[in-house]
This record gives C-alpha cells, sequence and structure tokens, in this order.
C-alpha cells in the first residue's frame, strides 16, 4: 500500500470525487484521543471521527468486539435473526426507559429516512407534514435533506420533498402557527448540532411535547450526534422531563462502526411492516457486536457521569478565557457538545490548530465546534485547551 502522504493525496486528485474539502493530512492510526499522520505526527483529536468516536479511537472492547465477529459472521441480511441485533434492540430500549422497539441502518441520513417514513405511515389517511427547525441538520439523502431547514444545502438539487415546513429553534410560537391538518410530526435535535451547538431555551422541549400529545403528532428527537451519552444521559432528551415518541441514532452508536438506528414506541413502530422500509445491511453483525461493546464501556467506565465532568471543566477553562479574549461571543456546553461562537470566520483558527497538532471543527462560518470523547483525560483537556486558547489569543482577524 502507498504510505506516503503525497502518493496518496495524489491517488485521491485522480480518482476520488472531490465533494469533501480535506485537510493536506493523511492519517494511519489511532488511539482513545490521538491520531497520527502517515509521517508519524501525532495530533490530539477534540473532533474524534466527526463525533462518531465518542469512546475515542479504537475503543478496546469494541476492537475485540469486531475481531471477533468478523472471524464468526460477516453479514447475513435481515431474513435471519441475529442474536447481537436482538440483544442491542433490547439495550437501546432499556436505556429509553419505556417500550420501544428498534430499526437498524448505517447512518443517521438512513435513520431519518426511516422515521420520516414512519410519521408519513402513522399520518395516513391524510396527514403527511413534518415540522422540522431552522438552522437543523438531519442528512443529505433527499428526504432527511427536506427536513433539514437550511437553503444553502438545498441549492441546486430542488424540487425538495414535500411536506416539510420550517420554524426558527426555540421558537414555540413558530411552531403553533405551522401545524394544520395535514401535519403528522415535529422532528428536531434536541440540541443543535451543526447549527452551532445551540441549546433549547428553557420550557421549549416540554412545549414540544404539549403540542405533539395535543394535536396527535409524532415527537421524533434526531439524536444522530447528540445520542448515546454525549450530552451525560443516554439520550440528550433526558436531560428534561420528556417523552420521546422516536429517536433516530447513528454516529456513536457503535463506537466508530457504521451504524444507525431508530427507537420508537410500539404504536409508531408497528408501522414499518415487510415492504415499507429495509436497509441490506442494516443491524449486521458487526455494527450490533460493536454497538453493544460501545454501551458495555460506556456502563462499566461510569461515561455518562465523565461527561458532566468534562462539561465542567471544559465550562471552567472557556469562561476563563472568554473574560481575556474578545473573539468569543458565546460559550455552549452540554456535556462533551461545546460550542464557542466567534467575532469572526472560524477556518483560520482551525487551520492554525492543525498546525499545532489539535483537531478541532467549525461550523456555521463561525462557531468552533468540539464533541470529544467521553474518555478524554483531564490532562489531554487542558493540553488542548492551551492550545486552542494560544491560537485564539494570538488571532488578528
Ligand atoms: C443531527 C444529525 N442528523 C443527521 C446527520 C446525518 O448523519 P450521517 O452523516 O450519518 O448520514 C447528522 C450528521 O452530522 C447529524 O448531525
Amino acid at each position: 500500500m502507498a504510505n506516503d502522504r503525497n502518493e496518496t493525496i495524489d491517488l485521491f486528485r485522480r480518482f476520488v470525487i472531490g465533494n469533501y474539502k480535506r485537510y493536506p493530512v493523511c492519517l494511519v492510526r489511532g488511539e482513545g484521543s490521538y491520531v497520527w499522520d502517515a509521517e508519524g505526527k501525532r495530533y490530539l483529536d477534540f473532533f474524534p471521527g466527526w463525533g462518531c468516536d465518542l469512546l475515542g479511537h479504537c475503543p478496546p472492547r469494541v476492537v475485540k468486539a469486531v475481531q471477533e465477529q468478523i472471524a464468526q459472521l460477516i453479514h447475513v441480511p435481515n431474513t435471519w435473526y441475529i442474536e447481537a441485533q436482538g440483544l442491542l434492540a433490547q439495550a437501546l430500549v432499556d436505556k429509553l426507559g419505556y417500550d420501544a422497539q428498534c430499526f437498524f441502518c448505517n447512518s443517521g441520513t438512513e435513520a431519518n429516512e426511516a422515521v420520516i417514513k414512519m410519521a408519513r405511515l402513522n399520518g395516513r389517511p391524510g396527514r403527511y407534514k413534518i415540522i422540522t427547525m431552522l438552522n437543523s441538520f438531519h442528512g443529505r439523502t433527499l428526504g432527511a435533506l427536506s427536513a433539514t431547514g437550511q437553503p444553502k444545502y438545498h441549492q441546486g438539487l430542488e424540487p425538495m420533498l414535500a411536506g416539510f415546513n420550517y420554524a426558527p429553534f426555540g421558537d414555540l410560537e413558530a411552531v403553533k402557527k405551522l401545524i394544520d391538518s395535514e401535519t403528522c410530526a415535529i422532528m428536531v435535535e434536541p440540541i443543535q448540532g451543526e447549527g452551532g451547538i445551540n441549546l433549547p431555551p428553557p420550557g421549549y422541549l416540554e412545549g414540544l411535547r404539549e403540542l405533539a400529545d395535543q394535536h396527535k403528532l409524532m415527537l421524533i428527537f434526531d439524536e444522530v450526534q447528540t445520542g448515546m451519552g454525549r450530552t451525560g444521559t443516554w439520550y440528550a432528551f433526558q436531560n428534561w422531563p420528556i417523552q420521546a415518541d422516536a429517536v433516530t441514532l447513528a454516529k456513536a452508536l457503535a463506537g466508530g462502526v457504521a451504524a444507525g438506528g431508530l427507537v420508537a414506541k410500539p404504536q409508531f413502530a408497528e408501522k414499518l411492516v415487510p415492504g415499507t422500509h429495509a436497509a441490506t445491511f442494516g443491524g449486521n453483525p458487526i455494527a450490533c457486536r460493536a454497538a453493544l461493546a460501545t454501551i458495555e464501556t460506556i456502563v462499566a467506565d461510569n461515561l455518562l457521569e465523565r461527561a458532566v465532568h468534562l462539561e465542567n471543566l471544559f465550562r471552567r477553562r472557556f469562561e476563563a478565557l472568554k473574560a481575556r479574549c474578545p473573539l468569543i461571543q458565546q460559550i455552549r456546553v452540554k456535556g462533551v457538545m461545546i460550542g464557542l461562537e466567534l467575532s469572526c470566520d472560524g477556518t483560520p483558527i482551525v487551520d492554525q490548530c492543525i498546525a499545532r497538532q489539535l483537531l478541532v471543527n467549525c461550523t456555521h462560518g463561525n462557531v468552533i465546534r468540539l464533541l470529544p470523547a467521553l474518555n478524554l483525560a483531564d490532562d489531554e483537556l487542558h493540553s488542548g485547551c492551551d492550545i486552542l486558547e494560544q491560537v485564539l489569543l494570538g488571532h488578528k482577524p
């Protein structure tokens, strides 16, 4: 295999479609919150796997489970029973705390496609509209993209799927105004991720629950980014005293192995009868074993508690920094979901952090987004924050 960075980049230039903006770094290995490039340079990763590597890179229990499973049975379709899929569904329902059933797929956008179908099937006859939020992000396939309340992602791809109406995130009155006799569901990220780590205002999610109950709508939480303990609870909506009718998951579900899932109350789950939906690779033995090992790790290592501990450390660090750094407009933190809203473009900040061997992300133009691992060590947290601090204090926009 070509191992030289320039050779790899050249392969991409010639043979890989250029739909991603990539940094000129070729990563070859990862362990915990560190990754190494082809030249052996080590980076501290505050954005591991774009939120998928919630346990860091190559978490040992996940590696072991995948290694065992891959030698035993790689893939069989959903025409057969697979013990690991049953156990995973049981574990996800157990974490939910009330009756539900699961469907499995391979990504967040697929999980949202499944729940959109479920909401429409449940709304029959006559109800098919779904209210989603401005600045939301639900995925790139055309159904989930239509649900995404960001016109910039629709550009050039119109017409979008009919039936999505968008309300500003946090505005209950706007949601109320959009409900009509054809509305079947409300779909929302409990904390907006891609939209800039936007926390819901007090009473908002409870208010959506009330509206959904009043109008017999499904309340769907897209927890693709927030789920699996990232915010200190298994599902982020559990930070509030409400129940979801359906939750979608992906990213961290299987510790970095591709997996997506939908967990829904039985009266909605029963709408997906044979013939309505499927995913060939969904719920495959490798992904399910990886997801079970992920859950086992979160429990065994008390990582829900650790999310709260890391939240407090990050908040303290960044609040102290904000007092000295006029670029920081707002700090938004819940568990290990961190957004620093800047008064300037965040792109050069990301570039300068990479040059100093710290990986971070910028979303929404001016929000530095960190989605670090739940098992990030305190000293790793502080070394990364030191780098980010130096970069932010030294930056002259
Ligand atoms: C909240 C949310 N939903 C859906 C998606 C789409 O997930 P995927 O890229 O796995 O399709 C994302 C991806 O960032 C997301 O953050």
